[in-house]
Order: structure tokens, then sequence, then C-alpha cells
């Protein structure tokens, strides 16, 4: 069944602790952390300190989403922070590849983000040694923007692509997601939905995790 990853980007970070429990309660599998460098995107968020102390305070399965340049630099301090998940951008290094393997060695799992703007090309060969792929539906940076229309079509052929090649391998969706498009996008292929302003700029998150998890089990 479809997966709910709460962005904490739309959260109160004054509260957290609280903002995270409220997702957990409501049921959702991951938990999705923006780190942004004021390099790759023009804006700058949290780093490896902020990301051991949420993994203190939770046991929900940290989804760590690098917007930085050259990810490769910085692996070992997310994932020695508590990351369960690490994606980086592969328009930001030229080994996209020898950053997988670097992700894998830490034991966890690794996964490729795509800019709206960038084909499916690019990550044609690296799926064998992806666990996530993560296309992005809005330009990265910011929350509460909306969705990009024909990165569905891109959904639909990744995964055909990933169906044709016999992978297992999970397709996430990030930017200007909600109650209204899930679904649609849920039968395009995607499996694990980022869900920011969403949530978080709801009256009540949990209640808003809880029903948005209540529509993707009818759809099974
Ligand atoms: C944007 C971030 C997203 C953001 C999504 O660059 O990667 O994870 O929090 O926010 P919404 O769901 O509000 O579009
Ligand atoms: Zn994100």
């Amino acid at each position: 069944m479809a997966k709910i990853a709460p962005s904490i980007l739309s959260a109160d970070f004054a509260r957290l602790a609280e903002d995270i429990e409220k997702v957990e309660r409501g049921g959702a599998e991951y938990l999705h952390i923006d780190v942004m460098d004021g390099q790759f995107v023009p804006n700058i968020t949290m780093g490896p300190p902020i990301i051991k102390s949420i993994r203190a305070c939770t046991k929900m399965f940290l989804d760590v989403h690098l917007m930085i340049d050259k990810p490769e630099r910085y692996i070992k301090e997310f994932a020695e922070a508590g990351a369960d998940l690490i994606t980086f951008h592969v328009e930001a290094t030229p080994h996209a590849h020898r950053v997988l393997q670097a992700i894998h060695a830490q034991g966890i799992k690794a996964g490729v983000v795509l800019n709206p703007g960038t084909s499916l090309d690019t990550i044609e060969y690296l799926l064998p040694d992806v666990d996530l792929v993560l296309l992005m539906s809005v330009n990265p940076g910011f929350g509460g923007q909306s969705f990009i229309p024909q990165v569905k079509t891109k959904i639909q052929v990744l995964r055909d692509l990933v169906t044709r090649m016999g992978l297992q391998v999970e397709i996430q969706v990030d930017g200007g997601v909600n109650r209204e498009n899930i679904l649609e996008l849920v039968r395009a292929g995607a499996d694990v939905f980022v869900m920011g302003s969403a949530i978080f700029n709801s009256e009540d998150p949990e209640q808003t995790t809880k029903d948005v998890r209540k529509m993707l089990a009818l759809q099974g």
C-alpha cells in the first residue's frame, strides 16, 4: 500500500517533537526531512545535529532528502545522525553511482532525486542499485508550491521502466501533493507521497494524516 511521508519543512520548528508525534499518531510511515544548503537550492534549512535530535525522539523511518551540492561530502554525517534513507539529486554530483555505494556502505537505503526538468534517462543505469527514486513535482527549495502536471506522465513512464526491468524500486513524489491529487498519483504508479503544507498547514495534522491514510487504504 502507498505510504505517506510528511515533510517537516512546513512544521513548527520550535515545536518539532510535538508536530512529529502528531503525524506518527496519524499513521504516517516515513518522516521526510528536507536538507537545503543555500547553493543547490535558494533556501537553507537544517543539518545533521537536528536529525540527531529527531532520531532521539521518534522511531519513525527517517527519509532524508539532500538538496545540497556534492552530497558525497556529507553521507557519513547524515547516516550517523540517524537517517534510514538518504536521497540526493543526480544534478548535484558527477558521481551518482559512487554516492549510492557510499550510502549503502553505511547500511541504510539509498535513493536518487530528479528535478522536474531532468530526464529519466539520467538514472536508467543506476536503477539496479537504487531503493527509491524521488521525482520532484515542484522546483526544490520551498514548501507550498503547485504540482507540475507533466510529472504525472513521468511517474507512469518510470513505473513502466521499473516493471520492465523487474526491479523493486519505490517511486516517491515530492511537491504540491494534496488530498485532491494524491489518488491519481497512486494510479499513475507512485508509492510514497511527501506532503508538507497539506498536512502541517491543516487545522489538525493528525486527523489529516489519518484521512489520507484511509483514502490510500480504500484505494488498495
Ligand atoms: C521542496 C521540498 C518538499 C516540500 C514539499 O523543495 O523538497 O519536501 O516540503 O512541500 P509541499 O508538500 O508543501 O509542496
Ligand atoms: Zn523534499
